[in-house]
């Protein structure tokens, strides 16, 4: 593992499906970095307001998110919600249904920006989402934008999902998927947008390989 300098930030955006999540998590593993999966979080308070039937803009949903816990363990493997571990549950087709709409509500983004700047602020890290080279973090040392083509993505999450035992195809992961990206980059609030400095990385032809060792290259040149 080799060890950066200074204490760095590394800022990821993109759509579902991208690879984020496994270039990011493998680039903080190779450069000794903590992982923050903001996705993980706003599939978290989808939790909340699956639990109780709240509707994903009700005022009670806003003040149990403001009320509750989110804590990682295991550098991003693990993510509990009001102590419990719900890093199963979040991957569930019933949050991934929800999940863009509870995202969307500014009072909701409000407290888990807050939460995650207060975990950028701990050291050196590496953070994906939508608005995280954005909003979350305006100012970071790098910003990668992921992208790959709509039946790339849906054929990645689909192998995901088989793989939790979840019966699915591929026709209907590629409609949530593109339904999701809808939600997401035409929201009023923080939309998925390309930040004018990020590095635009099109994962559609690449392996995870090929994409993190480009990413530790040019982090490690430029730090
Ligand atoms: O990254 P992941 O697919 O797990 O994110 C789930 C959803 O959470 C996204 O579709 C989006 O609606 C929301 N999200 C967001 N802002 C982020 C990360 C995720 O709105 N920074």
């Amino acid at each position: 593992m080799k060890k950066i300098g200074s204490q760095v930030t590394i800022a990821m955006d993109g759509p579902a499906g991208s690879g984020k999540s496994t270039v990011a998590r493998r680039v903080a593993e190779k450069l000794g970095l903590l992982y923050l999966d903001s996705g993980a979080m706003y599939r978290a308070v989808t939790l909340l307001a699956i639990a109780d039937a709240l509707p994903a803009d009700s005022p009670k949903l806003i003040d149990r998110v403001k009320a509750c816990h989110i804590e990682f363990r295991d550098n991003g493997k693990t993510i509990l919600l009001n102590a419990e571990d719900v890093s199963i549950q979040i991957r569930t087709p019933a949050v991934n249904r929800l999940v863009a709409d509870v995202a969307k509500i500014p009072e909701i983004r409000h407290e888990i920006v807050k939460h995650q700047q207060r975990i950028g602020a701990e050291g050196s890290i590496i953070a994906e989402g939508r608005d995280l080279t954005t909003i979350v973090f305006p100012n970071a040392d790098f910003k990668f934008y992921l992208d790959a083509s709509v039946t790339e993505r849906a054929r990645r999450r689909l192998a995901e999902l088989q793989a939790q035992n979840v019966d699915t195809t591929l026709a209907v992961v590629e409609a949530e998927i593109i339904a999701r990206d809808e939600k997401d980059t035409t929201r009023e609030h923080s939309p998925l947008r390309t930040a004018d400095d990020a590095i635009i990385v099109d994962t559609t032809d690449k392996t995870i390989d090929e994409v993190v060792d480009f990413i530790v290259a040019h982090v490690c040149e430029n730090e």
